[in-house]
């Protein structure tokens, strides 16, 4: 038996990657895949829905303190300038923690922005520039509706039995949120600047 030398044309198109395919989901959002993690059905389906919802609004807060961080003006630029950006960082966190236990449940996380924008329960700021104190009250409304949502979910997983998901919210979620929101809050107390 002969083997034949591939031309280099056989060899070049193997070479080549193939980019430009299409092709259907592999599994629809909404859906729930069963996962072999001992939990039912319905915890799952429960956890999938409430981590998309507070997914959106986590990407959202941590969008919103990007744009706060590149937009905030006035005397007190330097220090709000970098906690804006340490508190976009630690929410990045919390977006990728987030997300990864929605796939890990079986379902599909939230991603894009537009989908995000659809989804979130946190007011759309205006396009252009705010001042440092109307930043500050809208980061702490936002930081507020994780919170209430984030204590409501927590609950309602632990009845499930969804142990995993409630310690990401309690532990990771909520005490990040509410350290956060003192950072920003005392930001906002009218204290003396100079002479007391
Ligand atoms: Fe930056």
């Amino acid at each position: 038996m002969t083997t034949q030398t591939p031309t280099a044309d056989a060899i070049m198109k193997r070479a080549t990657p193939l980019a430009h395919q299409h092709a259907h989901e592999i599994q629809p959002f909404g859906h729930v895949v069963r996962m072999p993690i001992a939990l039912s059905e319905v915890a799952c389906r429960e956890s999938v829905d409430n981590l998309n919802q507070l997914l959106a609004d986590t990407i959202t807060l941590r969008d919103l303190y990007k744009k706060h961080h590149w937009q905030v003006a006035g005397p007190t630029f330097y220090a709000l300038h970098l906690l804006f950006d340490k508190h976009a960082g630690e929410q990045s966190d919390l977006v990728d923690a987030i997300a990864e236990r929605i796939q890990l449940l079986g379902g599909v996380s939230v991603a894009m922005a537009h989908d995000v924008a659809d989804m979130s329960s946190i007011p759309r700021p205006p396009k252009g520039r705010e001042s440092a104190p109307a930043q500050l009250s809208r980061l702490l409304h936002a930081h507020e509706i994780v919170l209430e949502e984030t204590r409501a979910m927590a609950r309602l997983c632990g009845e499930r039995g969804d142990d995993g998901t409630n310690d990401l919210l309690v532990s990771d979620v909520m005490r990040r949120n509410e350290l956060q929101v003192w950072f920003v809050a005392e930001h906002l107390v009218d204290v003396p600047l100079v002479k007391a």
